[in-house]
């Protein structure tokens, strides 16, 4: 297996190589790299992943992530050699997506118009830090301890931060976490502390903290985990594995994010490519990401919001003067991202080529939602039994605006991903006690 992986640039005119030891999140050029496998993984694995359901004991088994280690096998390791993986192999003792599959949700589908047959919902905020992130950060730390990192830096609007503090206390390595102050959800704040990472307060929103918490780790030696380190992405390539796993390797119609940096975005695009090409796969699944409408910068770049040209991979040849052309009339009229949605209260997805790319593949959409609708996704959700944030909320909500336009069909099959729980305890309790809210239950005496 040595030798199997490396990282490669993503910009196909530059393809700069490098090994899978490498601790640059960009290429010297500044583009964003891939983490590749020279192997072809034999379609036979599935029966292998399926058996592992039953872990026998093993919490690589039991880990919704590591379960599928063949196909993100970065450390090069005898996946099978239960000793190599503990050596290597990062995970808070099997929890990583292990409650996380797709559930029906009836109340939600009659919400948005659906046969109930037809809509998955898949909660990632049964992780044990309550979002996806755990997916992609049991990855990251597992890169980080292979390179031998002493602490892991990132910027956060409170997920990434409480998955980056939590497995780094697991590891016993140091974590920074670069926040802007005032606008994370106190419960997300609460985690990264009650982990003993050490918070840093940026005086601006999350774009001004990741540029920091950026210099910060390559000034001062600390390793990067947001998802512009491939090796996130790589971790969060598990929650369509699952996804898909659990529908018996059947392809949906649509799988639905909700948009932030795009990290998940692009994981999922990374995720089909691989399958497809590997021949796990025959078909397709669109990608749909539901962007805040006050944090639309995907949506407004490929919907050709911005100078009537619609951005798009374009086979590797976007067009980036206009991502930057785009950012100079945010920064030129003063124009922050603003969503009570906070999570995804970004306004430079870090991503975003990644995005497109994975967009390009899966012939996907974008489109967006104000805060109300994703009170009322969020809320739906919760009515079906299941706990979810306001982001997430998004896709419940997007689903239904695709749906009502007729891009996504009645008889569509779609996967919807829930991101994370709710950490912002009061968010339900204003929710339903104002009588005029949708689904409000109001509190009486
Ligand atoms: N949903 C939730 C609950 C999130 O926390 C995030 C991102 C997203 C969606 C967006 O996902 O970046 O992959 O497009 N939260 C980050 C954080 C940025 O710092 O916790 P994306």
């Amino acid at each position: 297996m040595k030798g199997d992986a490396y990282l490669k640039c993503i910009d196909p005119k530059c393809g700069l190589e490098y090994s899978i030891e490498n601790t640059n999140v960009q290429c010297e050029k500044g583009h964003l790299l891939d983490v590749k496998y020279k192997n072809k993984p034999p379609s036979s694995l599935k029966e292998v992943f399926y058996k592992r359901r039953n872990s026998e004991g093993s919490i690589f088994n039991e880990s919704g992530v590591w379960r599928f280690r063949e196909l993100l096998n970065f450390c090069q390791i005898d996946t099978e050699n239960l000793e190599e993986c503990s050596k290597y192999l990062v995970s808070l003792d099997g929890a990583e997506g292990r409650q996380s599959k797709p559930y029906r949700m009836s109340k939600a589908a009659e919400f948005i118009g659906i046969p109930n047959n037809n809509l998955w919902l898949q909660p990632e905020g049964y992780n044990p830090s309550g979002s996806f992130k755990d997916n992609g950060m049991a990855t990251a730390v597992t890169h980080a301890k292979m390179v031998g990192a002493k602490k892991i830096v990132c910027a956060s609007t409170g997920n990434t931060s409480a998955a980056a503090g939590m497995f780094a206390a697991n590891e016993g390595i140091n974590c920074d976490v670069y926040i802007p102050a005032g606008q994370i959800a106190p419960g997300k704040l609460s985690q990264a502390y009650q982990f003993g990472a050490q918070i840093i307060e940026v005086d601006g929103n999350f774009d001004d903290a990741l540029k920091q918490s950026l210099d910060d780790a390559q000034n001062h030696d600390g390793y990067t985990v947001n998802s512009i380190n491939p090796f996130r992405i790589e971790g969060q390539k598990t929650i369509p594995f699952r996804a898909l796993e659990y529908l018996n390797w059947k392809v949906p119609d649509w799988i639905v994010y909700p948009g932030g940096a795009l990290g998940n975005t692009s994981s999922c695009g990374k995720a089909l490519m691989e399958l497809y090409e590997w021949g796990w796969i025959e078909k397709i699944p669109r990608i749909a990401v539901i962007n805040s409408e006050g944090a639309s910068t995907l949506s407004d770049l490929y919907n050709g919001e911005f100078e009537n040209e619609k951005l798009r991979w374009n086979k590797g040849n976007p067009n980036v003067e206009l991502i930057s052309r785009y950012y100079d009339h945010l920064d030129k009229e003063g124009l922050k991202p603003k969503t009570k949605a906070t999570a995804i209260q970004i306004g430079r997805p870090a991503n975003i080529l990644k995005g497109l790319r994975a967009l390009e593949f899966t012939n996907g959409v974008v489109t967006t939602v104000t805060d109300s609708e994703m009170l009322d996704g969020m809320s739906v959700v919760g009515l079906n039994g299941f706990d979810c944030e306001m982001a997430s909320g998004a896709t419940v909500v997007g689903i239904k605006k695709l749906v009502n336009e007729g891009t996504i069909k009645k008889d569509d099959v779609v996967v919807g991903i829930l991101t994370g729980r709710q950490k912002d305890a009061m968010i339900p309790v204003d929710y339903h006690k104002n009588p005029e809210n949708k689904f409000a239950i109001p509190p009486r005496n």
